[in-house]
Parts: C-alpha cells; structure tokens; sequence
C-alpha cells in the first residue's frame, strides 16, 4: 500500500502551517525542493507511575515522562495526543469504547480495517515481535507484547492522520480493543503511541520523510518536532553518526532500531579504561547502542555501567554524600544514589559525563545527571539518583539512550543518509531560528 498522501492541496514546495499550541500559535513557512517540512511543538509530559502508553519490547519499567504531540485521527477529525517514541514501529490508539478510548472507529468515515489479505498484513508486520494474524472476520489482527510481559490486541487499520496542518490518508496503525493492564490509569489512555523507527510501518516511513529531528528542553516540558527536511546546520553544525546495519538478523538484534556505534566514555576529561569491544554487539547480536525517545533514562551493559559508576563515584566523592542502602535501586536499575539536604536549593558543580559516539558526542553536565526521586526522604535529605543504569539489571541486552539526556541537544535522524545528527543547543533558541517559539 502507497500510504504516503501529503494533502497539501497546491503544488507548492513552500508548505505553510500553523501551529495549534494554544499559547505558541505562530505561523512558519518552511521550503524544501523534495519534501515539506512541518514543525510541531512537542511536549514533555509527566504521567502518573504504571501508566500507559506503553511502548512493545521495552524496558521493563515505567516511565514517567514522555514526549507527546498533539494529532488528529478520522473523519471528521478527532483529536488524540501521542507519545514520539523512536524505539517502536508501529502507532497504536486505544479504541476500546467501553473504556476511557482515545479513538473511537465507530464515528470515523474514513476508518478502514485491513483485511488479512492486504499484503500489509501479511508482509509488512514481520519487523514486529508478534506477526500479525487472521482474524474470524478475515481482517488483520494485531497483539503487541510488552516487557513486563503483557498486551494489547486490536485491528491493523488505516485512517487519516494530520498533524499540523498537513495529513496522511490511510496511516496504517493498531486499533487497540484489548489492552491488559492493570496498572494503567485512566488519563494516560487518552494517549497513543507513535511509532517512529525504521520500520517499514513506523509513522515515519509511511509518511515518507527523509528524516525527522526533535528538540527537548531542559528548562520546561517543551520542545520541536521537526517532521521533513531542516536546515538545521545553518544554525548550528551537527556531528553526525552513522546508523548501524546488519545484513543478517541476529537473535538480540533490533533490526529497525535507531543504532549507532558507542566507543568511549569520559567523566570530565578522565576517558574510561574500557575495551571498545565492550560497546560492540557480539554473535547474538546483544551489546547494540539505541538511541530512544521514548525511554527516559540511559542504560548501559554491566560492565560499561560499573566502570562509569566507579568513576563518577570517585570523582564526586568529596562534594556528595552517597546513600548507602543496598536495598534502595532506583526503577530497578541505578543503583547510585546520594542524599541531598532537603535545605541545600542547588547541586554542586558535577563532573560532565561525555558519551562518545562514532564521530559525534554527547555530553551530559549539570542537572541533567542527577534524578530527585520523588517522594522518597531520608531525615533530612532528599534522594537523587544519577541518571545512568545498569541494563544488566533490567535484563536488557543493550545500551540504550533515553530521552533525559538529549535535552537540548538537537537531534536529527536523518533516514535517508542513515545517520543521526547532533548538537548542543538551546532549544528555545533553536526554535526561533525556524520562526517557532518553544
Ligand atoms: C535551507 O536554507 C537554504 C538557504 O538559506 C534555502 O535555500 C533552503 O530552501 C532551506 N531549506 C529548508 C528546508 O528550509
Ligand atoms: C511519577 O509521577 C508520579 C506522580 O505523577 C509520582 O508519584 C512518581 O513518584 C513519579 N515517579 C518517578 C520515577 O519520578
Ligand atoms: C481539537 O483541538 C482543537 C485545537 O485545540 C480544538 O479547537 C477542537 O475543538 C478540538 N476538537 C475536539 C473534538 O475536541
Ligand atoms: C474493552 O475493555 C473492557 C474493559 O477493560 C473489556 O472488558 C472488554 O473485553 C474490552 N473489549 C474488547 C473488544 O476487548
Ligand atoms: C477520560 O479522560 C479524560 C482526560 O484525562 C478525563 O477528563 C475524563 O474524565 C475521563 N473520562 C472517564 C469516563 O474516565
Ligand atoms: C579516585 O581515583 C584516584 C585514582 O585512581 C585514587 O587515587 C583516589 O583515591 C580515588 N578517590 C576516591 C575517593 O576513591
Ligand atoms: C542545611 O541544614 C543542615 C543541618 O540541618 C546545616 O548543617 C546546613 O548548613 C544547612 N545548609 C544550608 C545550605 O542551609
């Protein structure tokens, strides 16, 4: 199926938007000779603990934050809020109207389930944990597995999507109807899933985009999505990494996955004595570096985890008290944590952690490498937690890197010269440079 209909009526490489953020309701026009470019505002969001949306082979934790964009979905529209997640493939809303649904089908003219025929259904959910089936009506039946080993089922089906002022007809997603989950609230289904990896069903690869880039800022729960071409470079250069690719698949492999090659890490200027071996998938495919937004936190192998570990420890053991408490393990996996006095209103000056990347890096400094755990007290202190974890932990046979340390970094995932793009910046400055007002 040829799903990608940009409907934008006129012939014009100049597409022209505007923004549907109450307060940042501003008009860009954004040119490009291939395809039209779209900014969104995106919005980081605090959702209450054991909550949806869930995101297929995650972690297994929750997660409390995440980035969400606002779309429409149907005839006539409805509108739904979704969450970026670049670790998982295919969209999916909740569409159970017994429940607090995010989509209802049933008011949508230009819903379409997909018949277990469509070639759709048959070859193109094979990047998918579970392929999808046939269901008794002979339409295509979808189930998602989750880490913590539960799941979701409902129709593939096909509708239109906008975002911004630009639309899609026929997004292939899942209609969810049965999703198990206990723990979830009810706010949090109001809110879907956007699948962005490199998929073939990914929102991103129908929508054809040669790439998209995203801006999280660090200051409030704002951001840019960037859907298309930008000129990003103008504004500040971005040092690129190339996507990792293998030709046969590998048992640990995530194939689809954002991958890049991990080579080194420093602690302020101390590079770790750590064999590059280390950062590289071995036969099975385990040991692949994925760069996800929607994982909040960064979690690295065993031994990757305990070098760093003993070297920030070492290097801010004069200027922080460490928790010694065995038994305290922060969402199962970050195990060094120190009390801050509940009186003390700022963090002392802390050595900078750089993430070394084939050709590109990532520094993480200030606030962003300590976590204050909420509601958790010790006398006269509260917790905080570094913001870096042992995959080992979480049973997790890969690095990955979460959103929380990629504020204000531009990132650029750039499809079509497979490769993803960084910089440090301010995002509320990026922003303005491309007429948007984070
Ligand atoms: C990028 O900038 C160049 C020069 O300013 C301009 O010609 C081009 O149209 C821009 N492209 C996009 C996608 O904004
Ligand atoms: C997540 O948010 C809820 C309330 O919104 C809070 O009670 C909980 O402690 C948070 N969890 C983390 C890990 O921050
Ligand atoms: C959808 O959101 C838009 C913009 O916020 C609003 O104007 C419209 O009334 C909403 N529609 C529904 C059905 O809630
Ligand atoms: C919808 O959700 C309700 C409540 O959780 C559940 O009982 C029902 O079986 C679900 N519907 C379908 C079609 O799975
Ligand atoms: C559904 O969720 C919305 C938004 O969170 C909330 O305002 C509304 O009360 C919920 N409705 C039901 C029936 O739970
Ligand atoms: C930190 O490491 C240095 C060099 O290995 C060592 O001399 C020093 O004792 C360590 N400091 C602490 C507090 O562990
Ligand atoms: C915080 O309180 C502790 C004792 O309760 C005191 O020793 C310390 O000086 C206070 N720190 C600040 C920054 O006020």
């Amino acid at each position: 199926m040829k799903a990608c209909i940009f409907c934008n009526s006129k012939p014009n490489p100049c597409l022209k938007f505007q923004s549907l953020l109450l307060l940042l309701t501003l008009t860009s026009t954004l040119c490009s000779s291939q395809s039209p470019s779209l900014i969104l505002p995106l919005r980081t969001q605090e959702i209450p603990s054991g909550s949806f949306p869930k995101s297929p082979n995650k972690l297994p934790f929750h997660h409390n934050v995440t980035l969400t964009v606002s779309v429409t979905v149907g005839t006539p529209p409805q509108n739904v809020s979704m969450v970026i997640d670049t670790g998982s493939e295919l969209s999916w809303l909740n569409c159970n109207r017994t429940r607090n649904f995010t989509f209802d089908p049933t008011r949508s003219s230009s819903y379409k389930p997909i018949p277990c025929s469509s070639p759709t259904c048959t070859t193109r959910t094979q990047d998918l944990s579970i392929p999808a089936s046939c269901d008794s009506n002979k339409l295509c039946h979808a189930t998602l597995t989750y880490a913590d080993f539960s799941s979701s089922e409902g129709c593939l089906a096909a509708d239109e999507f906008s975002i911004g002022s630009s639309g899609i007809s026929g997004l292939v997603f899942g209609c969810m109807d049965s999703i198990f989950d206990p723990n979830s609230d009810e706010d949090s289904k109001n809110t879907g899933l956007m699948g962005m990896n490199r998929g073939s069903l990914s929102f991103v690869s129908q929508m054809a985009f040669p790439k998209f880039s995203y801006c999280i800022s660090g200051s409030d729960f704002s951001g840019v999505l960037l859907l298309g071409d930008s000129n990003f470079s103008l504004v500040a250069p971005l040092n690129y990494t190339p996507l990792i690719q293998i030709s046969t698949p590998l048992p640990y492999f995530d194939r689809v996955a954002y991958t890049v090659q991990l080579e080194g890490i420093k602690v302020l200027n101390k590079l770790l004595p750590i064999p590059k071996s280390d950062f590289e998938p071995d036969h099975t495919g385990a040991g692949q570096t994925m760069v996800d937004s929607g994982t909040q936190f960064t979690f690295l192998l065993g031994p990757v985890y305990t070098a760093l570990r003993t070297e920030f420890l070492n290097q801010t053991a004069h200027i922080l008290r460490v928790y010694e408490d065995p038994n305290f393990v922060f969402q199962g996996a970050m195990d060094l944590c120190y009390r801050v006095g509940l009186n003390q209103s700022k963090l002392p000056q802390l050595p900078s952690v750089t993430l070394m990347f084939r050709g590109a890096e990532m520094k993480v400094s200030g606030n962003q490498l300590l976590y204050r755990v909420r509601g958790e007290v010790r006398g006269s202190d509260s917790l905080y937690c570094f913001t870096f974890g042992n995959s080992d932990l979480l049973g997790v046979e890969a690095f990955v890197i979460g959103h929380h340390h990629q504020q204000n970094v531009w990132m650029e995932f750039d499809l079509h010269n497979s490769r993803i793009g960084l910089a440090e910046v301010q995002c509320d400055l990026a922003g303005q440079k491309f007429g948007f007002n984070v």
